[in-house]
């Protein structure tokens, strides 16, 4: 087979330079550029990627034209409808399916590593107890290297194995135990006995005082949704996990650092802030008014939930979360909530806005999401975080796939500069 070439030619007499086009098994082909300033003496501009392929993945393909996501080649709504959590997190990690026997190995694994040092415990009286709970896991998650770096060299897969299920087990624990120090109640341990999502809601709602009995719909609800969130290629917080973990930082600090990144409301953030929207807007008939001050440039408004810088198209995890946001209200017997009617009612307005059509903004997984949180009985300060348990998977998954890479290099990108030329120094006494 011919190799596929791409040429760039230059109009200030930088000869013409050749490069390989490679192609992956589904998707656009990209053009390795990596020549490109030992042939030319240029670099590429491409602020906030939205050209560059930063690396290869085996793991998770997008394709935003069609609304098609998939985890090691198999359909989202497929993983959402036949399998748990776990069983995700294992094919994210280990590329395949897990049989039976390595499925309740991997259950064993990982519920066997849910409690926390006890000391570090101590961590959250630091914080006031109003504390954003993602300022708290960004602070203990990183704070994970300082317990539990027995198993820190990165080059030994054996370590980075492990480091996955400590965090993957860990995560939700340090996360129940942010909002239990929020409403300044006990801690919960972990119990065994339950499934991942089961043992988080009992983490969350349980007090010593009572029996708590999970709800199964609730449990299946908050388990699909931890599976739609678990990985989405190379987004923001992943590529800061990358990034930061290119430099050979253990991974407790680069989830760290994808928990910050996450915590944007262009990113994680939002499901935190289509709440805070529709709480914002109130009543259907003031839909109109907030979607004139989105499109008024000067006004700063986002329709948050809305757009993709992937999905051109209505993001295929919505569509699940918008039919578990109808089973879980049902099931607590909100089905006339309110809030879920008013983004119903915001959604169909914002598809038939020429604005939105033109741009291609449709709801993203973040729209719906926040309505089953809450009727989950979760606050809405906690909603982010939720999002980082689940893509903990994809984040981990993603940095050993980075440092097993015999390609990786530490993230390096380049600049042009446009600051001043160089200039001559001036004494302090003569400055203006
Ligand atoms: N409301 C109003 N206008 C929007 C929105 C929105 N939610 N999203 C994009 N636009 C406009 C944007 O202003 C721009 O308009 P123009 O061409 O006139 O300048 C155009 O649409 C293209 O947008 P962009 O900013 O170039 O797109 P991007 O790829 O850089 O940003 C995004 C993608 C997700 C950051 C953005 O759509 C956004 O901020 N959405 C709201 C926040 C949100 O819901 N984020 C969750 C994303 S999904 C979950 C996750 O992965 O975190």
């Amino acid at each position: 087979m011919t190799e596929k070439l791409a040429s760039l030619t230059f109009s200030d007499g930088t000869p013409k330079a050749d490069f390989p086009v490679m192609s992956g098994t589904m998707g656009a082909d990209v053009v390795d550029i990596r020549p490109l300033y030992g042939k030319t003496g240029k670099f590429t501009y491409d602020p906030g990627f939205i050209s560059t392929a930063s690396c290869l993945s085996k793991i998770t393909y997008i394709d935003g034209d069609a609304g098609i996501l998939m985890y090691r080649g198999y359909p989202i709504e497929e993983l959402a409808e036949h399998c748990d959590f776990l069983e995700v997190a294992y094919l994210i990690l280990n590329g395949e399916l897990p049989n039976k026997k390595q499925k309740h190995e991997f259950d064993n694994l990982v519920a066997h590593h849910t409690m926390v040092h006890e000391q570090l415990a101590r961590f959250y009286s630091g914080f006031r107890r109003d504390a954003h709970p993602m300022a708290v896991l960004c602070g203990v998650i990183g704070a994970l290297s300082a317990f539990y770096h027995d198993a820190l060299d990165i080059n030994d897969p054996r370590h980075r194995d492990i480091s996955a299920f400590r965090l993957i087990a860990k995560v939700p624990t340090i996360t129940a135990m942010s909002y239990k120090y929020n409403v300044g109640q006990p801690f919960i341990y972990p119990r065994n006995d339950l499934s991942y999502a089961a043992n988080f809601l009992n983490m969350m709602f349980a007090v010593p005082c009572e029996k708590y009995e999970p709800n199964p719909v609730l449990v299946r609800a908050l388990d699909r949704i931890l599976i739609l969130h678990a990985d989405h290629e190379q987004n923001a917080s992943t590529s800061t996990v990358r990034l930061a973990g290119s430099s050979g930082a253990n991974p407790f600090a680069c989830m760290a650092a994808g928990v910050a990144s996450l915590w944007g409301p262009a990113h994680g953030g939002a499901n935190e802030a289509v709440l805070k929207m529709l709480a914002e807007i109130g009543d259907v008939s003031n839909i109109g008014k907030y979607i004139a001050r989105v499109k008024d440039r000067q006004d700063h408004s986002m329709l948050y939930g809305f757009g993709h810088r992937v999905y051109k198209n209505y993001d295929p995890r919505a569509k699940l979360i918008q039919r578990t946001c109808h089973e879980v209200l049902e099931e607590v017997g909100l089905k006339d909530d309110k809030l879920f009617k008013l983004a119903l009612a915001l959604e169909k307005i914002a598809l038939e806005d020429d604005y939105f059509i033109k741009r291609k903004l449709y709801p993203n997984v973040d729209f719906y999401s926040g309505i089953v949180y809450k009727a989950l009985g979760i606050p809405v300060s906690l909603f982010t975080a939720i999002f980082a348990v689940a893509r903990t998977v994809g984040w981990i998954a993603q940095w050993n796939e980075m440092i097993s890479d015999p390609d990786q290099k530490i993230g390096r990108p380049r600049q042009l500069y446009v600051g001043p030329g160089k200039r001559a120094f001036v004494p302090m006494d003569e400055r203006k």
